[in-house]
């Protein structure tokens, strides 16, 4: 194991499918009787609200019957202990890296405990159920409030951020993610270019894994804290 300055990970997920949150592609499941895919559209959320209200008051209030696990514990102590930096990009909106106690945690599809208020822009943390009716804190108008996730075809958030880590950056590592769904997809290829080290941890291979110089198989509950300690090992 090299020595590193500037890691960036990137996270799926896979890492918290450990805590009992199912995966998006190898869960097969549907929602009451919906492909969950077909829900996290901007044409859903026009043509049924209520169901995608529903599917996300169910999401969100299945956090509370959760908690982090190794893999989320570990990358929390690669970022406390390291004495370089460490970028956290998840497309998980779930918090369940904040539980197992990152700090800077990067959320490039949004967050489940979090509304956007589409008529005045404001976003607001919550734990609870909300939809049509519940009126903005901020403009008090009803019938703004949407889950505040970044749908398919939407814009993710933090690109600027996250490409400015991805060009400078010496050790890419990304974990539990299928490699289907760009821009994340992609940053092993930003990664590549700006001559950084790439280390792929997934219970399978994915989309992308061709692109990583190691592929480590198997839970990231397992080969996350492995992986950790071998970097900073490396770096003592
Ligand atoms: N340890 C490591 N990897 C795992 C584990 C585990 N315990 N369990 C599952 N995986 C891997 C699977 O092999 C798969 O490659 O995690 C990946 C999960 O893939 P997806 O379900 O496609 O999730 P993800 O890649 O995060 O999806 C990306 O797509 O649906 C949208 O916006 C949503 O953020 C999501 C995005």
């Amino acid at each position: 194991m090299g020595q590193y300055q500037r890691i960036v990970i990137l996270t799926g997920a896979g890492v918290s499918a450990e805590s009992g949150i199912a995966t998006f592609r190898d869960a097969g499941g549907l929602w009451e009787n919906h492909d969950p895919m077909e829900i996290a559209t901007p044409e859903a959320f026009a043509r049924d609200p209520g169901l995608v209200y529903r599917f996300y008051n169910a999401r969100r209030e299945q956090l509370r019957n959760v908690d982090a696990n190794p893999g989320h514990r570990a990358i929390a102590r690669l970022q406390r202990e390291f004495a370089g930096e460490v970028f956290l990009v998840t497309q998980n909106v779930d918090d369940l890296h904040e539980r197992g106690g990152s700090e800077q945690v990067c959320h490039m599809h949004g967050e489940l405990r979090a509304a956007l208020c589409l008529h005045c822009g404001a976003r607001h943390r919550t734990e609870s159920s909300f939809d049509h009716a519940t009126p903005c804190p901020d403009c008090a108008v009803s019938g703004g409030l949407r889950p505040d996730i970044v749908w398919f075809g939407e814009m993710p958030y933090h690109m600027q951020e996250i490409d400015v880590h991805l060009a400078r950056c010496d050790l890419f590592i990304s974990v539990g993610t299928s490699g289907q769904v760009y821009p994340a997809a992609g940053f092993v290829r930003e990664a590549l270019a700006a001559g950084a080290d790439t280390i792929e941890i997934n219970k399978d291979t994915s989309g992308v894994s061709t692109w990583f110089h190691q592929q480590r198989q198997g839970p990231s509950g397992e080969l996350l804290p492995r992986l950790v300690e071998e970097i900073l090992g490396a770096g003592a």
